[in-house]
């Protein structure tokens, strides 16, 4: 099929992670999101002559669940597959991994962060099998990543932005349930705003990127700069996307077109359009009330900070901040190097508030300067989700298989 044969194909692995709650193995067919059309990811590969593997994982509501057990028990998977190639159908040497959210962060870190040792003694520990863990390539929807600098990024985007649309993430029957909340910032959520917004521009500046066309990416202590400049273009080239498809972007404040052209897109006004869906911090609450704290807790203790700024403005009774270690290897920005896996798409919706569009920004731009092949875009009116454009995932799958 699709020109693969048993012994060709190659492996997708789409994890179903959620909220970075504990995931079950995905079954073709058993969507999601319940409102999809059309055959779901797993289907789709089937049908292209892929061989699909999608592992469970667990998640910060067990307790053992916590991290870095997902990206354990996704390596664990996928030196499963390597062990027995021989014995299976599919090349284990062509693993495409594929994830949404917190499922997105994780297929990233699985690219970024193959063979890595530090993971060594967590598969120790758990009998994975006795192989490497690299992959070939990452499929990343709107990653929920960099969890150490996402707080100012999201500052940094929505600082001035003071009412919200939170989103409650529960969980019912290992299906991840969302409720919407509204509300306005208070007092201290402001100077907390304030505060983290001010680190953004020397985290960006410390990376020292450059963008495709070799223009360094900075910001100045207001958060202006060539890297504020690279999401614009980002911006607008979705938007130019939408235009030529013939979507009507008449209402888009943010946005100045002239004779269906986008000549111009406000960062700042764009965030003050789309709007707040977090309150600061948004991923280290100052309560330890967020999933990531959740995530970043043990087996004796329910949540921990896991960044300096959310411990020193806790509001907890001696709250404990995650060890640096274990903070450290849930993040893909810290392992990207040259070599490893070398092929990245990655997507986020121009209308998602979940994370900063920075974070995503930063880790393509990362990518790329250590010599990846990235595809990187924002999906012009598409929110906090994925698996929305399977034919251009899988022509994508298919051309750097065959490369
Ligand atoms: C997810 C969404 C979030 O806003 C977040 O902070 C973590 C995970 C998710 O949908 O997986």
């Amino acid at each position: 099929i699709n020109g693969y044969s048993a012994a060709t194909a190659p492996i997708f692995l789409p994890n179903q992670i959620g909220g970075y709650m504990p995931a079950k193995p995905g079954v073709p067919g058993e969507r999601r999101h319940g409102d999809q059309q059309g055959a779901d990811a797993m289907q789709t590969a089937l049908a292209k002559g892929y061989i699909v593997a999608s592992p469970g994982a667990r998640g910060r509501t067990e307790a053992n669940g916590r991290a870095p057990a997902a990206i354990v028990d996704l390596k664990a998977a996928v030196r499963y597959l390597k062990a027995n190639d021989a014995k299976m159908a599919g090349d284990a040497r062509k693993i495409i991994s594929n994830g949404t959210s917190a499922g997105g962060a994780l297929s990233a870190l699985l690219g970024t962060s193959g063979n890595a040792r530090e993971y060594a003694p967590y598969l120790r520990a758990l009998g994975a099998a006795n192989a490497t863990d690299d992959i070939f390539a990452v499929s990343a929807y709107c990653p929920i990543t960099n969890l150490e600098h996402a707080d100012a990024a999201y500052e940094w985007q929505f600082n001035g932005v003071n009412d919200y649309e939170k989103i409650d993430i529960s969980m019912l029957d290992y299906r991840v349930q969302r409720k919407t909340v509204r509300g306005t910032q208070t007092a201290e959520q402001i100077r907390l705003s304030d505060g983290l917004k001010n680190l953004f521009p020397a985290y960006v500046n410390s990376l020292k990127l450059k963008n495709a066309q070799g223009v360094p990416m900075t910001l100045d202590n207001n958060g202006n700069g060539s890297f504020k400049a690279q999401i614009e273009t980002m911006l607008a080239q979705s938007a130019q996307k939408a235009l030529d498809e013939g979507k009507d972007l008449s209402g888009q404040t943010w946005l100045t077109i002239e004779n269906g052209k986008v000549k111009a897109a406000d960062f700042s006004a764009y965030a003050k359009f789309v709007g707040r869906q977090k309150t600061a911090p948004a991923f280290d609450g100052v309560d330890l009330s967020t999933g990531e704290n959740n995530l970043f807790g043990d087996a004796q203790t329910q949540a921990k900070h896991f960044t300096a700024f959310g411990a020193q403005n806790s509001t907890v009774q001696g709250a404990q901040t995650a060890d640096a270690a274990t903070i450290r290897i849930m993040n893909a920005m810290n392992f990207i190097r040259r070599g490893g896996t070398q092929h990245y798409r990655i997507r986020v919706g121009e209308n998602d508030r979940d994370t900063s569009l920075a974070i995503s920004q930063l880790l393509a731009l990362k990518l790329q300067a250590h010599g990846k092949n990235v595809d990187y875009a924002l999906p012009w009116g598409v929110g906090h989700s994925g698996d929305y454009d399977l034919d251009e995932l899988f022509a994508w799958m298919k051309d750097v298989s065959t490369r």
